[in-house]
């Protein structure tokens, strides 16, 4: 059983397939948080320790017993109002302003299957996972907490959230709402986080966790470029084979917050859930407020293993639909190829060129509706601009099919321009404050996407567009932050933000739901809104603006700690690249766009009869490589921010087939041999490279290493595939 309740000594055991996390409901009704780590069978209870703590808070239930301190004590869920002046997971402010409550322990149930979310993406699992729904109780108020966990067992994945119930008799407001919390109790840990911004972002972070609070977290109504809402807690001497490591990935697109603090008895807490600033959501009432899901997992193993597991977990219990299995079509995308430049024939071209490259899909990109020529106008008018294309988007459509290949089109639904039909007809479904003018991003205003009426609009709209004719894949951009939260629907404005998500989840579900054999790919300004939340519904996303190679080496190598390869859109450009104007091999760029979610991106008409054999051939390769890229199991082997050295490892979990993929960042005179180890091999078998047919000792590749020798070039690249032989 995934979850066990021990009535006696009340405590609750969460198991994995290797971890195991328990909860005790202590003698005053409080649920304590006793212990998350590797597997154990008996009770970690033993651990609690009590010592005069009347420096601290001591609850009134407690007497004069001063050693009783929440102050201290790990908890479950901490919330403001106890005597715990760590931060906390929950702040409700009454109508009168009070904020402090206490929670007490009232019940709970074990179900079989994952829970889900009202609204909310959430992962999913009916077979071994099971439910734990834990409730809280405040007297005075009313208010009531539940909160959820989700065991799946398989890939060592628990799950949390948290319902806020108002069963008092008058409005409350929640001020602040993690959805995690976990307190250690001692140890020495780094706080891995991933910051950056657009075109370079996840760029890694790894720092002490020192007495303070440390924190990062988004306020741009998306998940954001600048700070991922995935973390990692990690034990000081913990590397990418060996050591404890915790991980927590927020399941939410919108505002976070993840925070880390060491406090007086050097324990650590780590909080993780919505943003608090911009956030005071009003409930009425009997209402009830969902937190977004937080997946945290655990491993003793190392950093790669604990990728691996958010990898398993996010490709089959995050992502959805029939594209969740099925391989990917290479794809050509016409932004970098024709930016707004382009017509009806000269796409039909751009697809008869693709064709004979062995391209399966032409995603027309920004330009092809309304009447956009720039990105200064028409969003919101969703419907072919004919005079540019010279024909309409069924003609098109046709064309492009007939020519073999599959069809899709970019869109930006949450988005109005000022100047366009929609803004002129409906300028109060933008968000702005009444009497302030609009901070523009740009140049475009944000749909209420909290107003139902706004996100009903939408959907008639796209559908009717995707009725038309038909098309194959949809690419979802968000290019802006949020800013001017204001809805004229809105009972009170602190709800807003985190309603506007909610009816952005909404238009998702229902238009996946309405057309559910197209590829959904979202993308906000490339890799803004990377998170788990998107990909429960579009199973790929744009990974960044920037297509340059070398930076793509170090986007991917951040991206990786959590995400899996196949939601990691990834495409080969032109050269000088338009982001950095690098000029790097096509080698080298197919190597790296292979590692995710492939396609093309660039003027194939301008290309040299040599560039076109070369990607034939990479197509040809990548047809052979897609299922092992697919669903294998990745490996980091070098660290390019400090090692000069992009390596990456995807085997297969039969352990029979390895792509190795080298890129040398740093070329010298007369340079060294590069000797790199291979992790995950069957060290009792031998590794044929079926380049050259050279065998080579599994035990040896993992122990003592793969020799490599540099090649001339700025910025060599081999991709090798070994096949087990013996
Ligand atoms: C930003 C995206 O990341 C690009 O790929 C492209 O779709 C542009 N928007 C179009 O405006």
């Amino acid at each position: 059983m995934a979850v066990l309740y021990n009535d006696t000594e009340k405590i609750f055991s969460l198991n994995t397939k290797n971890t195991t996390y328990q909860i005790k409901v202590d003698s005053y009704g409080y649920l304590l948080h006793l212990y998350y780590g590797k597997t154990v069978n008996t009770s970690m209870e033993y651990m609690l320790t009590y010592s005069d703590r009347s420096f601290s808070g001591n609850p009134y239930a407690a007497g004069n017993d001063r050693t009783y301190s929440l102050d201290v004590l790990p908890q479950e869920f901490p919330v403001q109002g106890t005597g715990d002046y760590r931060s906390v997971a929950l702040i409700i402010r009454e109508e009168n302003g009070c904020c402090d409550f206490s929670l007490h322990y009232k019940g709970h149930s074990i179900t079989d299957g994952k829970y889900s979310l009202k609204g909310l993406p959430a992962a999913y699992s009916e077979e071994k996972a099971q439910t734990l729904e834990i409730v809280l109780k405040d007297s005075r108020t009313g208010i009531e907490v539940t909160l959820l966990y989700g065991v799946i067992e398989d890939c060592d994945i628990i799950t949390r959230s948290v319902k806020v119930k108002n069963s008092g008799s008058e409005n409350i407001y929640i001020e602040k709402i993690a959805s995690a919390c976990l307190d250690f109790l001692y140890g020495n840990y780094d706080a891995i986080t991933f910051y950056g911004r657009h075109a370079m972002e996840r760029n890694i972070n790894r720092t002490p966790v020192t007495h303070g609070i440390q924190s990062i977290g988004s306020k741009r109504g998306t998940s954001s470029h600048q700070y991922n809402p995935f973390v990692i807690l990690a034990a000081e001497d913990a590397t990418e084979s060996a050591g404890e490591c915790y991980g927590a990935a927020f399941v939410y697109s919108g505002n976070f917050l993840a925070g880390f603090e060491r406090d007086q008895f050097d324990q650590i807490r780590f909080l993780m859930g919505l943003s608090d600033e911009m956030f005071s959501y009003r409930l009425g009432i009997g209402e009830e407020f969902y937190a977004p899901e937080v997946l945290l997992s655990y491993t003793d193993m190392g950093l790669n293993r604990l990728s691996q597991n958010f990898h398993y977990c996010i490709r089959e219990h995050i992502c959805r639909g029939q594209y969740k299995d099925q391989l990917r079509p290479v794809l050509i995308n016409s932004w970098e190829a024709c930016y707004f430049d382009f017509n009806g024939e000269t796409l039909c071209q751009l697809a008869g060129q693709a064709a004979e490259l062995g391209i399966e899909l032409l995603v027309l990109d920004d330009g092809w509706f309304g009447e956009r020529n720039d990105d200064n106008s028409s969003l919101g008018d969703w419907y072919a601009n004919e005079k540019k294309l010279g024909m309409d988007l069924k003609s098109l459509s046709e064309k492009i099919h007939k020519k073999g290949l599959l069809f899709g089109i970019w869109i930006e639904p949450e988005m109005v321009s000022e100047n366009s039909r929609l803004y002129r007809s409906h300028p109060e479904w933008a968000l702005q404050i009444p009497g302030k003018k609009p901070v523009r991003g740009r140049n475009q205003l944000i749909l209420d996407f909290s107003n139902p009426e706004v996100v009903q609009y939408m959907f008639d709209s796209i559908s009717s567009v995707l009725c038309q004719c038909e098309i194959n894949y949809v690419k979802w951009d968000m290019n802006r932050s949020i800013s001017d939260v204001y809805s004229i629907n809105a009972v009170y404005q602190g709800n807003v933000l985190y309603d506007y998500m909610l009816g952005v989840y909404s238009l998702l579900d229902r238009l996946t739901g309405a057309f559910p054999d197209i590829l959904w790919e979202g993308c906000s300004g490339g890799g803004g809104r990377f998170d788990a939340g998107m990909m429960y519904y579009t199973p790929q996303i744009w990974c960044s603006d920037n297509t340059d190679a070398v930076d793509r080496i170090y986007i991917q190598y951040g991206t990786s700690f959590c995400y899996p390869l196949s939601v990691t859109g990834s495409h080969v450009s032109a050269v000088p690249n338009h982001q950095t104007g690098r000029v790097t091999d096509i080698d080298i760029r197919g190597c790296v766009a292979m590692t995710g979610a492939f396609g093309y991106e660039l003027d194939l008409m301008a290309l040299t009869q040599d560039e076109k054999t070369k990607i034939k051939q990479q197509i040809q390769n990548y047809h052979k490589l897609a299922p092992l890229l697919k669903k294998g199991h990745y490996y980091r082997l070098s660290n390019p921010f400090k090692d000069g050295l992009g390596v990456w490892e995807v085997i297969d979990s039969s352990k029979e087939t390895v792509l190795l993929s080298i890129i040398l960042l740093n070329v010298h005179g007369n340079m060294p041999v590069v000797y790199i180890k291979l992790q995950g091999l069957d060290s009792t078998k031998y590794y044929k490279n079926t380049e050259n047919g050279k065998v080579y000792p599994g035990s040896g590749l993992m122990q003592y290493g793969f020799p490599v020798l540099a090649k001339p070039g700025s910025y060599p690249s081999f991709q090798i595939l070994f096949e087990r032989v013996l």
